[in-house]
Formats: structure tokens, C-alpha cells, sequence
């Protein structure tokens, strides 16, 4: 049986769609959940035939958000969990529940760049302001700490003189993002499928 992921998102879902257009062997996308209703990435998860949920963050607890998160990962029986532009910090609470089940992408190579306030094109901006000559992407499994579970994949990307933060993104997303992503959950989805 295929390992069964939920992708988290809560924006324009491009490392989403590079998964779809992936065609995970090991893995399948049985759930799509946004936590911000109207974002792009539920379009794709629709064109896709993926099931999708939004459990809006925005007026809600931590704790209702993330019970609620819990109760469509059971009800669609998923195994492994997939942070892809998912602008939510879980809690130490969520994230112990599912030991090497939940992988981050990250655009930039940690631990450069990373850790609470690091999102977005904040990265890209923190690494044209530090002057960095390579930057990229990882894949992490994630803990309690932000950006600081075991990394899984790494890829250099480099920076370029009048690199803006919107050019050197997109660079990475294309160079890095969308390539390691799918790797990372290829590779993690073969293991959890034969543990079991
Ligand atoms: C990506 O840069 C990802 O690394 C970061 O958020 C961005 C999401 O983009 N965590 P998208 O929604 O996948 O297009």
C-alpha cells in the first residue's frame, strides 16, 4: 500500500503542484489542507481530483486549529505529513505526536536563515543583506524547534549579482525547491511503506 500524505498549505502551492506532477511511486496525496481559505493551492489540489480541507488559522486557538488538523489526518488515514508554504508554527504539543512523520521545505541551507521570523521572501532578503554567494533549499523533518529537525536533502543555489528577493526566490524554487521536495517525500514515503 501506498504511504498516505497530507500537503499543508497556505498559499500559491507551487512545490505543491511539483509533487503532483512528481508521480510519487511510493506515495500518494490523499488530502490537500490550506489554512487560509481562497489560496491558489486549493485550485491545484481541485484540478488534481485531491481531496482538500481548509482549517483556517486566522480567529481560531492553537488548539482548536491543530485539533481540528488532527481529525482530518485520521479521517483520511495519513501517514505522513508535508509542509509546503504552510505559514503555521505546530506546536511541541502536535509535532511529538508524529515523530518523523511531518517534513518542512525551506528555502535556504540551515542553518543559515532559518528559524522563527525566517519565512517568505524574508529569507531571500536576510541572504542578499548577509551577501551569502550560494544559497538553496532543504528538507527537514520537523521538531519542536522551528527549522531544526534532521535534515533530509540539500541543495545549493547561487546568488548572482542584482539578484532582487524575488529573483533569487524564484531561482531557488526552480533550482532547488521543486526538485528536492519530491525527492525527500519519495524517499521518505518508500521508508515509512516498508516499515511497515
Ligand atoms: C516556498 O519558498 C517554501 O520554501 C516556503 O514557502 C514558499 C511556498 O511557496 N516554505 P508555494 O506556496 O509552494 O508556491
Amino acid at each position: 500500500m501506498k504511504t498516505r500524505i497530507a500537503v499543508l498549505v497556505s498559499g500559491g502551492g507551487t512545490n505543491l503542484q511539483a509533487l503532483i506532477d512528481a508521480n510519487l511511486q511510493a506515495g500518494e496525496i490523499a488530502l490537500v489542507v490550506s489554512s487560509r481559505p481562497g489560496v491558489y493551492a486549493l485550485e491545484r489540489a481541485y484540478r488534481a481530483g485531491i481531496p482538500s480541507v481548509v482549517i483556517a488559522k486566522k480567529g481560531s486557538t492553537q488548539e482548536a486549529f491543530e485539533e481540528k488538523l488532527r481529525a482530518a489526518l485520521e479521517e483520511y488515514r495519513i501517514d505522513l505529513i508535508v509542509l509546503a508554504g504552510f505559514l503555521t508554527i505546530l506546536s511541541e504539543d502536535f509535532t511529538r505526536r508524529y515523530p518523523r512523520r511531518i517534513l518542512n521545505i525551506h528555502p535556504s541551507l540551515i542553518p543559515a536563515f532559518c528559524g522563527e521570523g525566517y519565512y517568505g521572501l524574508r529569507v531571500h532578503e536576510a541572504a542578499l543583506a548577509r551577501g551569502v554567494k550560494l544559497t538553496g533549499a532543504t528538507v527537514h523533518f520537523v521538531n519542536e524547534i522551528p527549522d531544526g529537525g534532521e535534515i533530509i536533502l540539500q541543495k545549493a543555489v547561487e546568488v548572482k549579482d542584482g539578484d532582487t528577493p524575488e529573483i533569487l526566490q524564484r531561482r531557488v524554487m526552480e533550482q532547488a525547491e521543486w526538485k528536492l521536495l519530491p525527492q525527500a517525500v519519495e524517499l521518505v514515503s518508500e521508508e515509512i511503506r516498508r516499515s511497515r
